[in-house]
């Protein structure tokens, strides 16, 4: 089978990642979750009290950067590593959602970012869910998702993921921080989410989590 890009873009909390995962297993291509990388540098810079805003913070934060997955050996699941430390579940917290987006407009970080994610894909037989992977990471994708759903279910899907891991957070407190991580990655100067007129658009609020893994992984088969 051929190897080829699949890159998955959308709004905040409609299932990218998982399904991005588990069509990455299906075809036994690598998953590569961008947002883990967003979500570890902003915590790097919460941690060592960086401004995001200061180009002096930017560059020190930046060079003392290091992002790295692992496939933990009990649960076979990857994990992101900031700096040699495992922060997979510390990266998923409401403190880290509510700072993500800020960190996610600045130029010189994505410059960074979006470099580290093309030199992980450079092999093709890739899955990597965003919100400018087909626009900007990977413009020549073989196959581009735009994945949605409507705000009340990404809510209380990401409510239960949250709840998994030990965190209570109000529903209405959820859905603010969806919007207003949609408003301002569809709004920022930088990548931007945009759907690509070649995106082929999924919404999940009604589909059950196999009928769209099916579907992605369908697609994908017509490309290889
Ligand atoms: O995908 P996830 O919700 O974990 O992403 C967290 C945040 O990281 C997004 O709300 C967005 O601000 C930023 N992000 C981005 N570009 C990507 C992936 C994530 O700007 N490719």
């Amino acid at each position: 089978m051929g190897k080829i890009v699949i890159a998955i873009d959308g709004y905040s909390g409609c299932g990218k990642s998982s399904t991005a995962k588990a069509v990455a297993k299906d075809l036994g291509f690598t998953y590569i979750d961008s947002g883990a990388m967003y979500r570890a540098t902003t915590l790097h810079f919460l941690t060592n009290y960086l401004s995001p805003s200061n180009p002096h913070d930017v560059e020190k934060g930046l060079k003392s950067l290091e992002i790295t997955f692992q496939i933990n050996p009990d649960t076979r699941k990857q994990e992101t590593y900031l700096n040699g430390l495992n922060v997979e579940d510390e990266i998923r917290t409401m403190r880290v959602s509510e700072r993500v987006s800020e960190v996610a407009t600045i130029k010189e970080i994505r410059k960074e970012l979006v470099a580290q994610q093309q030199r992980l894909g450079r092999k093709k037989g890739v899955v990597m869910d965003g919100r400018d992977i087909g626009s900007v990471v990977f413009p020549d994708a073989e196959l581009k998702i735009f994945m949605t759903a409507d705000l009340e279910t990404r809510a209380a899907r990401r409510q239960q993921e949250l709840l998994e891991k030990g965190e209570l957070v109000d529903l209405e407190e959820i859905k603010k921080n969806l919007a207003e991580r949609d408003r301002v990655d569809s709004s920022r100067a930088e990548s931007p989410l945009t759907k690509m007129p070649d995106a082929i658009e999924i919404d999940t609020s009604k589909l059950a989590f196999a009928e769209q893994v099916a579907q992605i992984v369908g697609l994908a088969k017509e490309v290889i």
